[in-house]
């Protein structure tokens, strides 16, 4: 694909990329759909409470969650911009089972309509996550959501935040992108995202220690204790709580995001699901240098049994990551050897 100058409107940048890959045409079509509802939706939100509560109640979703006023316009956005576009089925967070939209079409998305809801009606970034795969034919619709994701022909997330922005990759590396709001449309601010291998910023939800593995509690805890420690390096902690937000400073600036697996009722395997939080960013992660795992194994190669599934998610910078693998394996320290992990300690259950 020709090199492409920033600025470049992410239709010439799609029209590149059906040219250089002919059998991404349809996928690039679904892409152009979710931008199109994501400046729907970047419109609503920026109008904040002037728009109504975009916070207000409604009815749970399929995590149990209360959806939220704003979870349910960008459903409804993400869902009307779909049926446009060459998507046989749908699995979203705001939906209970996969919905079909044209079964003659060839392709499948999962999507998390609105991802860091609770930062929603505190003007605080929220997203837009979503992964497209081929449709595996046949009677059962979960079919095509139940294979690896190396299967994904294209990931990607929208960040509604100071500005609007669209990280994507076609398994070309990954591309990021900016809203320009006086034309409506987005352009490229960055052809080849790289993450740096090494980094000094971590992003965890640290009032969950008491409940993590001993591996994590490790690595936190050196992190902690910076050039004090093993590390030999200070480190810089940033949780915004928004998950596409935390992930759009990884892959711009390096670091390691961290939501493991923890022993709250249902955490076992962390809060992120797989389909549609886990899965598309590990693509964006590798296809930028990164690295993504659980802990142990790698994100892409796992396979989803149902379409809500969790999985734990480790990643950003290859160094980091390796760091947390390595604890996993038993390499590293016995918790407790630091005043933060002993008896009395801040980070010991
Ligand atoms: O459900 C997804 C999500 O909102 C992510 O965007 C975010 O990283 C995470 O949950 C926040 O979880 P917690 O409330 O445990 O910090």
């Amino acid at each position: 694909m020709a090199d492409l100058a920033v600025g470049t409107p992410l239709d010439v940048y799609l029209a590149q990329v059906t040219q250089a890959d002919a059998g991404l045409h349809d996928t690039a079509a679904v892409v152009a759909a979710i931008a199109e509802a994501a400046i729907g939706i970047s419109a609503v939100i920026g109008r904040g409470a002037l728009g109504g509560d975009l916070a207000a109640s409604g009815e749970q979703n399929s995590d149990g969650d209360v959806q939220k006023a704003l979870d349910v316009i960008a459903h409804e956005r993400v869902t009307e911009a779909l049926r446009g576009a060459p998507v046989a089925t749908v699995a979203s967070e705001e939906a209970e089972g996969v919905m079909v939209l044209n079964a003659a079409a060839p392709l499948a998305v999962a999507i998390d309509p609105l991802d860091g809801s609770s930062n929603i009606g505190v003007n605080m970034a929220v997203g837009t996550v979503f992964g497209i795969r081929p449709v595996v034919a046949g009677e059962d619709v979960e079919a095509s959501f139940r294979t690896p994701g190396t299967t994904q022909l294209a990931a990607g997330f929208v960040s509604y935040g100071p500005a609007t922005a669209l990280i994507v990759t076609f398994g070309q590396g990954t591309q990021s992108f900016v809203l320009d709001r006086d034309q409506g449309k987005f352009r490229l601010t960055a052809a080849a995202m790289k993450i740096p291998a090494a980094a000094k910023e971590y992003a965890v939800n640290a009032s969950n220690a008491r409940f993590w593995d001993p591996p994590v509690k490790a690595f936190v805890e050196d992190c902690l204790r910076g050039t004090e420690g093993p590390r030999d390096k200070d480190f810089n902690m940033r949780w915004l709580g928004s998950m596409v937000a935390d992930i759009q400073r990884v892959l711009t600036r390096g670091g390691v995001f961290l939501y493991p697996g923890d022993s709250r009722k249902g955490y076992a395997r962390g809060r992120l699901r797989l389909l549609y939080e886990v899965a598309p960013v590990a693509m964006l992660i590798e296809q930028a240098g990164g690295a993504a795992t659980d802990g142990q194994e790698r994100i892409l190669d796992m396979v989803a049994a149902g379409i809500h599934e969790r999985a734990p998610l480790v990643c950003g910078s290859t160094d980091e990551v390796a760091c947390v693998s390595t604890y996993y394996a038993g390499g590293k320290p016995d918790a407790g050897r630091s005043p933060l992990f002993g008896q009395r300690g801040l980070m010991r259950p």
